[in-house]
C-alpha cells in the first residue's frame, strides 16, 4: 500500500521517478507525487487521482537537470485523496519532505504537541508529523534528526527524506513496510518493490525492521535506527527482467497474468519433482525427515486468495498426508486464541511476502515455537526473510491487483508439499504419487491449450451476465474454495456483488436469493460429489436461477440443464481446483472489461497490503 520511490545518481530524475510510480502504481493510485532538488530548492508536483494526473503537471520538468528525488504513488489511510494530502509532505521550512508508506499510529499526540510547539501543518495525514518531528529534531545533521524522530514513533514506515541543505543525500528507513535499495553504477535507488527498480539495477539490498540508509551517488550507508551502528548487509541480484512486468501486447495485466500460467506452474514445478520417480525434491521446506514426522497439526494462514489456496490445500494435505489441517484468515489468526506449539508447522501463503497480517500472524506463531514455512512469490519479501523455510512460486512479478497467476501457482506449490510430506511421512503410495506428479506437470500444457478456446466462449456468454447485479459460484469439496475465489475476482474488478457458498449449503439460506434474475456459476465436474452438486443444480433451476456451468467434458446432463456451458477436459479430480480456477478468471476478467472497469486497479484496492 503507497508506493515509494527515490533517487539520487548522475541522470536525470524524473523520469527515473515517473517510471519507478508506474510500476508501482499497482501499490495505490488516489495520488501521486514526486521532489526533486534543482539549484538549491526542492521542487515539488503533486496530483490528485492517477499518476497519469501527476505525468502531465511535471511534464514541462522532465529534462530538468536534477537527479536527486523522492515520489510517491498514494492509497490513503488517514486523509481524504486529496492534492494537499498527497505526499511529499514538507516541515514548515519547505526544505524537508517526506515520502512514507505505512501508519503513524501515533500521530494525533505528536501533531497536537508539534502544533502547540508553533508547526503549522498542511494536511490531514499521519505523514506530514513525521515532517515536523524531523524538523523539529533538525540541528545541522539529518540523519541524527530522523533517528531521533524515529524513535519517537509508534508504527510502520518506510520512508525517504529529502533536505534541501544536503542535497545530494537521500536518507530512508524501514519499520514494518517494505523497502528495497538499489545499487548501481554511481546511483542508489529505493523502492516499495523490487519492479520499480527493474529497469536501472537488479543489484540490490533488502532493508530490514529499524534499519535505515544514507544513499549518496554511487555510495551508501546502511545503519540501525535505535543507536546508529553501521551495518554490513549482502546485495542480492534478482532473477526478474524489466519486461516481465510490462503488459506486452495484452489489454491488461491481468489478462497477461492469467495467459502465464502455464509457465507460471512450470516454473514452480521445475525440478522439484522426477517425473519417471515422482520423487519429490523440497530441501527448502528447511525441514529434516524426522522434523516432519514429529508434526501433530499444520496451521495455514493468508489472506484473500491467498487464504483460498489454503483452503484448497486442507482437503489435499488431510486426505494424503493424514495431518490436521486448520486453515484461518490472517487478521483472525493473529488476535485470536492461538493453541500453536513446536508441534504445529505453520504455514503462510502470500504473493508478495508483505502482507501485514499474515506475517504478524507467522510472527505470533513463531513466538509460541512454532516452524514457519512460507509459500511465497517474491524473493527476499520480509515473510521470506523471517520464516524458516521457504517454497518459492516462481511466477514472476505479478502487477493486476487482482491475483491470477500467484494463485494457480500457490496450488502447485502447496499440492507438490503434499507430495512431499507423503512421501517423507509414507502415506502416499509411491506409484499414486508418481500419478499425480505427471498429472501435475501436464497440468502445464492442458491449461496452455485450453485458454484460447475459453476466452473466446467466456467473450460471447457473457454478454447476457455483464449487466447483473448479483451472482452466486457455488462448488463442492475441493472446488468450494474455487467458488469463493471466482466470487471474490468477479466482485473485486466488476464491482459486480458475488459470493461463493459450497454447493450443499445453498439450502441453509442463500437458495432465498434464486429467482430468474440470480445468476449462479456452479462448478460441477464429474468427482466423487459430483451427484451431489448436480442435486444442487437442479434445486437452482427449479427455482429458475440462471445457470452457469462449468463441468467435464462429454458431460451432456450438464447441458440439458442450463445452454451456458463450459467444458473442461478430464483430469485427476484432486487437480481440478488448478484447472476450474481458469474460467473463473476470465469470466471476470471479460466481464469487468465489458463493464468498462479499470480491471488492474478497482477501486479502493491495493496489490500489497501492508497496513491492518
Ligand atoms: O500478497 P498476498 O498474497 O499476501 O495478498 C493477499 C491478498 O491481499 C490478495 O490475495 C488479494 O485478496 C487479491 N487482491 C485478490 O485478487
Amino acid at each position: 500500500m503507497c508506493g515509494i520511490v527515490g533517487y539520487v545518481g548522475t541522470r536525470r530524475v524524473v523520469p527515473i521517478l515517473l517510471e519507478g510510480l508506474r510500476r508501482l502504481e499497482y501499490r495505490g493510485y488516489d495520488s501521486a507525487g514526486l521532489v526533486y532538488y534543482f539549484e538549491g530548492k526542492l521542487e515539488r508536483y503533486r496530483a490528485k487521482g492517477k499518476l497519469a494526473n501527476l505525468e502531465t503537471v511535471v511534464d514541462d520538468y522532465i529534462g530538468t537537470a536534477s537527479s536527486t528525488g523522492i515520489g510517491h504513488t498514494r492509497w490513503a489511510t488517514h486523509g481524504a485523496p486529496t492534492e494537499l494530502n498527497a505526499h511529499p509532505h514538507t516541515d514548515c521550512s519547505g526544505e524537508l519532505v517526506v515520502v512514507h508508506n505505512g501508519i503513524i499510529e501515533n500521530y494525533h499526540s505528536l501533531r497536537t504537541e508539534l502544533t502547540a510547539k508553533g508547526h503549522i501543518f498542511a494536511s490531514e495525514t499521519d505523514t506530514e508529523v513525521l515532517a515536523h518531528l524531523i524538523e523539529d529534531c533538525l540541528d545541522g545533521d539529518l540523519v541524527a534528526a530522523v533517528r531521533e524522530a524515529l524513535a519517537r514513533v509508534d508504527g510502520s514506515y518506510a520512508i525517504g527524506v529529502l533536505w534541501a541543505k544536503e542535497p545530494e543525500m537521500l536518507v530512508a528507513a524501514r519499520n514494518h513496510s517494505p523497502l528495497v535499495m538499489g545499487v548501481g553504477e554511481n546511483a542508489c535507488y529505493i523502492a516499495s518493490d523490487i519492479p520499480a527498480l527493474l529497469p536501472y539495477t537488479r543489484d540490490v539490498i533488502f532493508l530490514d525492521d529499524m534499519e535505515m540508509a544514507v544513499l549518496k551517488k554511487g555510495e551508501y550507508e546502511i545503519l540501525q535506527v535505535e543507536d546508529g551502528t553501521a551495518l554490513e548487509k549482502p546485495i542480492s541480484t534478482i532473477d526478474w527482467n524489466a519486461g516481465m512486468a510490462e503488459k506486452a501486447g495484452f489489454k491488461h495485466f491481468m489478462l497477461k497474468e492469467i495467459f502465464e500460467q502455464p509457465q507460471a506452474i512450470l516454473n514452480t514445478v521445475s525440478g522439484r519433482i522426477v517425473p519417471e520417480t515422482g520423487i519429490v525434491e523440497l530441501p527448502e521446506v528447511g525441514l529434516d525427515d524426522q522434523a516432519i514426522k514429529k508434526i501433530e497439526r499444520i496451521a495455514l494462514v493468508a489472506c484473500g486468495t491467498s487464504w483460498h489456496a489454503a483452503l484448497v490445500a486442507k482437503y489435499w494435505i488431510e486426505k494424503w498426508v493424514g495431518i490436521p489441517v486448520e486453515v484461518d484468515i490472517a487478521s483472525e489468526f493473529r488476535y485470536r486464541h492461538l493453541l500453536v506449539d513446536d508441534r504445529v508447522l505453520t504455514i503462510s501463503i502470500s504473493q508478495s511476502g508483505e502482507t501485514a497480517d499474515t506475517l504478524a500472524g507467522i510472527r505470533r506463531a513463531g513466538a509460541k515455537g512454532s516452524r514457519i514455512l512460507t509459500i511465497c512469490n517474491v524473493v527476499g519479501s520480509t515473510m521470506t526473510r523471517e520464516a524458516d523455510g521457504i517454497i518459492y512460486t516462481h511466477a514472476g512479478p505479478e502487477i493486476g491487483v487482482a491475483s491470477t497467476k500467484a494463485f494457480t501457482s500457490q496450488l502447485a506449490a502447496l499440492f507438490l508439499l503434499t507430495l512431499y510430506l507423503g512421501q517423507v511421512r509414507e502415506t502416499m503410495d509411491a506409484a499414486i504419487r508418481k500419478e499425480y506428479g505427471s498429472a501435475l506437470i501436464s497440468m502445464c500444457g492442458l491449461i496452455e491449450e485450453e485458454l484460447p478456446r475459453l476466452q473466446g466462449e467466456i467473450r460471447t456468454l457473457i454478454e447476457k451476465y455483464y449487466d447483473a447485479r448479483d451472482f452466486l459460484f457455488v462448488g463442492r469439496g475441493v472446488n468450494f474454495p474455487i467458488a469463493l475465489e471466482g466470487a471474490l475476482k468477479l466482485k473485486e474488478i466488476s464491482y459486480i456483488h458475488a459470493e461463493g457458498y459450497a454447493a450443499g449449503e445453498l439450502k441453509h439460506g442463500p437458495i432465498a436469493l434464486i429467482d430468474k434474475d440470480m445468476p449462479v456459476l456452479a462448478l460441477v465436474p464429474k468427482d466423487d460429489v459430483y451427484q451431489k452438486t448436480v442435486s444442487n443444480v437442479e434445486e437452482i433451476k427449479a427455482r429458475q436461477g440462471r445457470l452457469v456451468l462449468i463441468g467435464t467434458a462429454g458431460d451432456e446432463h450438464l447441458s440439458s440443464l442450463t445452454e451456458d456451458v463450459l467444458y473442461l477436459p478430464e483430469v485427476l479430480p484432486d487437480l481440478n481446483p488448478l484447472l476450474y480456477t481458469i474460467p473463473a478468471q476470465l469470466l471476470s476478467y471479460e466481464i469487468a472489461n465489458r463493464r468498462g472497469c479499470d480491471v488492474d486497479q478497482p477501486r479502493n484496492l491495493a496489490k500489497s497490503v501492508t497496513v491492518e
